[in-house]
């Protein structure tokens, strides 16, 4: 007898270890879990593979954790949890940093969570009415920061998920749906300013006390994680610098059927029961909303197998959502006595034996268990990865925690995420003041940010006014190209007589002069060919102080033809007459390549009586004068032009010269056929186009901001290079400054005070720009600066400051992107090709020295510009090595005549072979000489 009992007791505990044997998870398969989550991860996070990823990876564009100087009184909201609360957040700064909550719980009644959106957000607001009446708050309209645990792309539900399914919601706007539903009920006002996951609120409350907080973890009713990313990594969202907030939305692993050979039977008729068939299969193995029903499916299949309720299934058992985690958890404790688990289970209307209860408690015990360790498995995933983009092989990190399922078993989460990422030191740091308090602090920042946004909002140049910018500069370029149109362009496009780039076959020994960027320069360039072509160069920086620039045209080329001499005697060729190359960045009216009439002085220059010059003589004048060295200058080359030719050099297929310097500007070959001004129809010459006066007759007015007309009443030339203001580096620490000020005065920044520093004109450089948005030191370069200029700014301030910079700098970049997709546009249409392959020769202070400008220039150019492959290629070695190469084609033309200098190149009227375009169209007079055969095009290059 006795045996027979034992042995149908043997039996039955067999079968019950038989059914919840697929519970219990080897190391080997939690490793296998990680791994794929892992990989889950970096799918989501790459834009080939982002559309199909299962977990969604979501840019919340949350990039900094709380700093202790958010501060302000929020109202916050918090959907999606076990409950619906509204919040009243006052939060203080400073030493008595401090954050103090009242907050009301409302229910949501199942109708509504599963009726219509309307229903649903009239409901929401109809609480959000109670509770501000509640504290007597009603007229106030507070900013409000909505934690809404669902899984959202930029604002818009994805998909619901858990027990909400209220209809006409998903793929739609939630600030929208929420507005609305106030708009409704047309009795109060709120500023709806961020919309936050429970993750992330749950890591920015956690992150306020611990900074090193960087992953934020839900397990509750649903399941999920979020964690700093690093925004290289994030190639969905622009920007390389710093770190973002990813909502991964793990609950959708597995999704794609990767984890199916550990979903059970029950997990598998869970799902089919669920409100979301097929859809977030991690979640419902992890998370209290399923690990009931999962107990329950159990219990059924155990109830029918005779091995539990003596074969009775009763009606309580069949109701779906008995056991909820609150029960799961009493039941699971091991401080309650069998005797009280069965009164538990008699609640729920489940008559239970002692034996039924010591099975229901080990049934609840491995689900439970299988979620805390599939849980630490996902976990131990993203803590690998966070080691792994910090680049250390030990990681010291904090996890903020929250949900009512967390507090089941952290024990075995926290033990498998030790199993699987032991390199890792986690801290768990458990939320005790729920997500709307880092939900307050998101608010607090984003606040402050969009402020900013709006007050800049003229500076956020969208693709399609970009767009708009790109079509008006194209109208430009063709004004300055016709003849009739010219004399009133603004964008003058002056033909440089240069025709083609390097060849390769250029050689001799070269003096080239280079004036008009941040430094003048004197170089000495030797072009040989041995076997292959090679450059030697030397070169002196000559300092050219101010008084120089803005004095006389005489004293300006007596300082030049003073520091040529110094060059010659340092090496030692005073008794040589070398051809000279002159790259003068300025913009200059040429008939002939060693002819350029300034037409106006542009950036720091304003020598008197050179306008209307030709600079070529002034400079000859200013060498003869001396009478110590003899000198041939024999061609002025405009910095973009010289550039091109640099860039060219290297790349044949260089046919764009651009400069972000000091000034900005940029050049291309264009075709004889549409320059007006050249006679001849044949091949191509290279338009220096001067963009910088672009907007100079008021077509940018609409995009030019009240800090844009202050720069310009402020510099040498009102009115004039109004593109270029907007800009060049010359401008923009200044523009920076300007808002800064105004920001300040009005109480934005640095509570609102302004220093004499901060005053100074020039006192904010471009190079502090470019030290902020460094993605590294930024935020301590932007403490640093503006300490010198006497404010003491709170970390706050130094990320608003942070922001302006980009604002500005990026302002730029998209402009350049436009104006230049325009010369791209035209090489295409010039072409005749459907995509334009070409490359793009770059050089300037501001391009070379701005951590992102560059990139983002790149970036927004291709977008503008889709049906072109553009290569941009930095000039190593300035434009004096350009300005060589074309000197080089001056003088090959010249040399057969000796050190005589050639009397066609210089005889104006002159033209042997005179080839296409060799006369002008416009003056007729023609211009150039050849010599060699083979050399049709003469006088220009
Ligand atoms: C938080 C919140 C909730 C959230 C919840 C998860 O801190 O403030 O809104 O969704 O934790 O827990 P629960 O167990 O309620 O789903
Ligand atoms: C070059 C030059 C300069 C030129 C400059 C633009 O390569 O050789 O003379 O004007 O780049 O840059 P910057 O930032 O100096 O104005
Ligand atoms: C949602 C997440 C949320 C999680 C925890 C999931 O169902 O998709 O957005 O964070 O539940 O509440
Ligand atoms: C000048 C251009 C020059 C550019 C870049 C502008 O101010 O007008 O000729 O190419 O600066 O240096």
């Amino acid at each position: 007898m006795v045996t027979a009992v034992a042995r149908r007791l043997a039996a039955q505990r067999k079968e019950i270890d038989a059914v919840l044997e697929p519970f219990l998870l080897s190391p080997e398969t939690l490793r296998e879990v990680k791994n794929k989550m892992r990989t889950e991860l970096e799918y989501g996070l790459k834009r080939e593979t982002q559309g199909s990823a299962t977990v969604k990876m979501l840019p919340t564009y949350v990039c900094g954790t709380p700093d202790g100087t958010e501060k302000g009184k929020f109202l916050a909201l918090d959907l999606g949890g076990t409950n619906f609360r509204v919040l009243l957040v006052k939060i203080r700064s400073g030493r008595r940093k401090s954050v103090r909550m009242y907050n009301k719980i409302f229910a949501i009644p199942l109708e509504i969570m599963q009726g219509t959106g309307e229903e649903l957000f009239d409901h929401i607001v109809h609480c959000i009415a109670d509770f501000l009446e509640y504290m007597g708050i009603k007229g106030a309209r507070l900013p409000l920061g909505f934690t809404f645990s669902f899984p959202c792309k930029q604002g818009t539900l994805v998909g619901w998920t858990k027990g909400f399914k209220a209809t006409d919601c998903e793929g739609e706007d939630v600030v929208d749906m929420l507005r609305e539903a106030i708009k409704r009920r047309n009795e109060f006002d709120l500023d709806i300013v961020a919309v936050v996951n429970d993750t992330v609120g749950t890591m920015m409350t956690c992150g306020y006390e611990d900074p090193n907080c960087e992953i934020g973890l839900i397990a509750g009713t649903g399941s999920n994680v979020c964690y700093m990313e690093d925004m290289k990594n994030i190639e969905i969202v622009e920007g390389n610098e710093g770190k973002m907030c990813i909502n991964t939305e793990w609950g959708g692993f597995g999704d794609n059927g990767c984890i199916d050979n550990i979903r059970t039977e029950y997990d598998k008729e869970v799902d089919e029961g669920s409100l979301n068939p097929g859809k977030q299969r991690y979640e419902k193995m992890t998370s209290g909303m399923y690990l009931g029903e999962i107990v329950r499916q159990i219990l059924i299949d155990l109830t029918k197998r005779g091995l539990l309720f003596r074969g009775q299934i009763s009606e309580s058992l069949r109701k779906r959502g008995i056991f909820e985690t609150k029960f799961l958890s009493q039941i699971e404790s091991d401080r309650l006595a069998l005797l009280q688990v069965r009164q538990i289970l008699q609640q729920l209307g489940l008559d239970s034996t002692c034996e039924d209860s010591i099975i229901v408690k080990e049934v609840c015990g491995a689900v439970s268990r299988r979620a805390a360790q599939l849980c630490g498995a996902g976990l131990a995933a993203i803590v690998e990865k966070k080691r792994e983009n910090r680049g250390v092989e030990h990681l010291q990190i904090t996890v903020g925690v929250d949900g009512t399922l967390y507090k089941l078993h952290p024990q075995v989460l926290q033990e498998t995420v030790k199993e699987l990422a032991p390199w890792c030191d986690v801290t768990f740091m458990l939320s005790e003041d729920g997500s709307g308090k880092g939900a307050a602090l998101i608010t607090a920042v984003a606040k402050r940010l969009r402020n900013i946004d709006k007050y800049l909002y003229a500076m956020r140049l969208s693709d399609e006014t970009l767009i708009d910018i790109m079509a008006r500069f194209r109208r430009e370029m063709k004004n300055g190209l016709s003849r009739d149109f010219n004399p009133t362009a603004t964008v003058k496009m002056l033909p440089t007589f240069v025709r083609s780039i390097p060849d390769g076959s250029e050689k001799g020994d070269f003096i080239a002069l280079d004036l008009g960027g941040s430094y003048f320069r004197i170089l000495r360039v030797k072009v040989s060919h041995e076997k292959k072509q090679t450059v030697q160069m030397e070169s002196e920086i000559y300092n050219t102080p101010e008084d120089i620039m803005h004095g006389s045209g005489t004293r300006l080329f007596d300082h030049v033809a003073e520091c040529l001499g110094d060059f010659m005697e340092k090496q030692q060729i005073k008794d040589k007459k070398l051809p000279v190359g002159f790259t003068f960045s300025f913009p200059c009216r040429q008939s002939k390549l060693d002819e350029g009439v300034l037409i106006t002085w542009t950036k720091r220059f304003k020598a008197s009586g050179v306008e209307g010059a030709d600079v070529v003589k002034l400079l000859n004048r200013a060498i003869k004068k001396r009478g110590d060295y003899d000198a041939d200058i024999m061609a002025v080359v405009n910095d973009t032009v010289g550039t091109m030719m640099t860039c060219g050099f290297d790349d044949q297929r260089c046919e764009v010269g651009l400069i972000i310097g000091t000034g900005t500007n940029a050049c291309y070959m264009e075709e004889m056929r549409h320059i007006d001004l050249v006679e001849g129809d044949e091949g191509r010459m290279c338009i220096n186009t001067e963009w910088g006066a672009f907007g100079d007759d008021g077509s940018l007015e609409d995009i030019r901001t009240e800090f844009d007309r202050e720069i310009d009443r402020g510099s040498l030339n009102p009115g004039k290079q109004l593109f270029e203001k907007m800009v060049s580096g010359l401008y923009m620490g200044e523009l920076v400054r300007l808002i800064l000020v105004k920001m300040a005065k009005e109480g934005l920044l640095f509570e609102g005070r302004i220093t004499p520093e901060l005053l100074t004109k020039g006192k904010f450089e471009t190079k502090h720009v470019s030290a902020i948005e460094k993605s590294k030191e930024g935020l301590s370069k932007a403490k640093d600066i503006l300490t010198r200029l006497g404010v003491e700014p709170s970390h706050e301030d130094c990320v608003a400051v942070q922001h302006v910079c980009t604002i500005v700098s990026f302002r730029s970049a998209n402009l350049v992107a436009a104006t230049l997709g325009a010369i791209l546009c035209q090489l295409r249409d010039n072409k005749g090709v459907g995509r334009l392959r070409t490359t793009v020769g770059v050089d300037g202070s501001l391009y070379k020295m701005h951590p992102q400008y560059a990139r983002r220039l790149h970036k927004t150019t291709r977008r503008l510009v889709p049906d072109s492959d553009v290569r941009f290629l930095l000039s190593e070695s300035g434009s004096g090595k350009g300005a060589a190469m074309v000197t080089a084609v001056a003088y090959r033309v010249c040399a057969p005549r000796g050190d005589q200098p050639c009397p066609p190149f210089h005889a104006e009227g002159v033209c042997l072979a005179a080839g296409p375009g060799a006369a002008q169209k416009a003056s007729g007079s023609p211009v150039g000489c050849s010599g060699e055969s083979g050399i049709s095009q003469c006088g220009d290059f």
